[in-house]
């Protein structure tokens, strides 16, 4: 890109305006609207390999692994970036072990969390011989046994503690809470680490906790991992051997104006904190999600209409609730710019969706010099879109285009409606 004349945009670490036009990797973004249609999703591998390259910069020199939680985007073109780059990945239902399956991953760095494991699942789990299960209750120990038993196979575990830590984010992607679903209760650990070690269709290998999404602090981390550390301490004291930490995902990204610490401080902030407590060279596991990806991919729509209202004017574009449902659900803030920018004032707007429902907004009070036919890109949307992305309203799921350098590919097509109906009978 030219130095000279692409200017960075506020608020982003990587889009950039070029010559007035806006561009992911140097690609200007209308005119892959133009050839793959609105709402289009389009992300940058490089933006993806910028910040999976943060957290190996901060376990530089240990014996760490990355495993990506697909949960964040399982599109197969963005997991095979990370499969490429030798991550492991974090999945959570028998879908995401086929998805990882599909694109390419080494099944011994799969780790599966999740409290709502079936037996199924776990059946296909062990079949394909994944690194970890990370277990969340008691009964869930006792089931993942039976089926190990039955298969004549043992399960590799970890069991999630839930450290009862206050992430100071959003209630709905709190984990780490007493009053959270998540984990087993840091006072029962001891008993519920001996009770496993002691059952023949598992393997005690590790520890983990999680304890929320979109973190933009270093302190509830360093909290979890002292809580997370004493009872390392307590479960090797009891006879039980732990070979891997793992410390869950929740990072977060920079929306608007948030200032999360860079992966790569904030891990050697918390490998100092390892060291000092003489657990430095353990096998150390992270599970992030929305930092790898959430900035690097945005989403394109088209302005459908304006429409002047008595208390507010809306501006109405082809995405939705259904391709974007962070607002509606977490009433989340994502930057919606102009792809191309328009002389003269702007004016202010709710930037809303086709569906019909009142939550279907995606920005509000935005100030705005648009016309219909302009293209908008909604940004950070790399993250929770695409993979919450719904058939709401029968609306089709949005196409998707991975960037890298020159070369834009189209590693989803837009979904059809013969795709929707494909699945439906009148009879059986
Ligand atoms: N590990 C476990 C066990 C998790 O439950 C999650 C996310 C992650 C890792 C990855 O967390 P991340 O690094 O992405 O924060 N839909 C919500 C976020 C839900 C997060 C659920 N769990 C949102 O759009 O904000």
């Amino acid at each position: 890109m030219n130095a000279a004349t692409a200017a960075r945009l506020p608020g982003h670490p990587h889009i950039a305006r070029q010559d007035g036009a806006l561009q992911v990797e140097g690609r200007p973004l209308a005119e892959l609207a133009q050839k793959y249609g609105t709402p289009l999703f389009v992300y940058s591998k490089q933006w993806m390999l910028d910040a999976l390259a943060a957290y190996q910069r901060g376990f530089a020199g240990r014996d760490a692994m990355v495993c990506y939680a697909i949960k964040a985007n399982s599109s197969l073109g963005v997991l095979r970036v990370f499969a490429e780059a030798g991550c492991g990945f974090d999945i959570v239902s028998g879908g995401e072990l086929a998805r990882v399956l599909a694109a390419g991953a080494d099944p011994a760095k799969v780790i599966f969390s999740g409290v709502g494991k079936t037996r199924a699942e776990m059946r296909e789990a062990l079949a394909a011989g994944i690194g970890c299960f990370n277990v969340e209750s008691e009964a869930e120990l006792d089931v993942l046994n039976a089926v190990a038993l039955k298969d004549d196979r043992r399960a590799p575990v970890s069991i999630r503690i839930n450290p009862n830590v206050d992430p100071k984010t959003h209630p709905y992607i709190s984990t780490g809470l007493k009053g959270n679903k998540f984990g087993v209760a840091h006072d029962r650990a001891v008993a519920i680490y001996r009770h496993a070690a002691a059952l023949k269709g598992l393997k005690v290998v590790g520890i983990d906790c999680h304890i929320g999404s979109q973190i933009t602090d270093a302190s509830p981390y360093l909290e979890a991992l002292e809580r997370v550390l004493d009872l390392v301490e307590a479960i090797e004291a009891a006879g039980v051997p732990l070979h891997h930490l793992d410390f869950g995902g929740g990072l977060g990204i920079d929306y608007n104006g948030d200032t999360p610490p860079a992966a790569d401080a904030l891990w050697q902030q918390l490998v100092t904190r390892l060291d000092a407590r003489g657990f430095g060279q353990r096998r150390l596991i992270v599970e992030p999600g929305r930092s790898l990806v959430g900035n690097a991919g945005v989403c394109v729509t088209e302005v459908l209409y304006l429409k002047p209202g008595e208390e507010k004017n809306f501006c109405i574009v082809d995405a939705a609730m259904n391709d974007l449902p962070r607002p509606a659900m977490y009433q989340a803030f994502h930057q919606i710019v102009p792809l191309a920018e328009r002389a003269g004032a702007a004016a202010t707007y709710d930037v809303v969706g086709p569906v019909c429902e009142s939550g279907d907004w995606i920005g509000r009070d935005r100030a705005l010099q648009v016309q219909s036919g302009d293209l908008l890109a909604v940004l950070s949307a790399g993250a929770y879109c695409m993979a919450m992305a719904s058939n709401y309203n029968t609306r089709g799921r949005a196409a998707e285009v991975l960037v890298s350098g020159k070369t834009a590919t189209l590693i989803r097509r837009r979904e059809s409606i013969d795709d929707q109906l494909a699945s439906e009978r009148f009879s059986d």
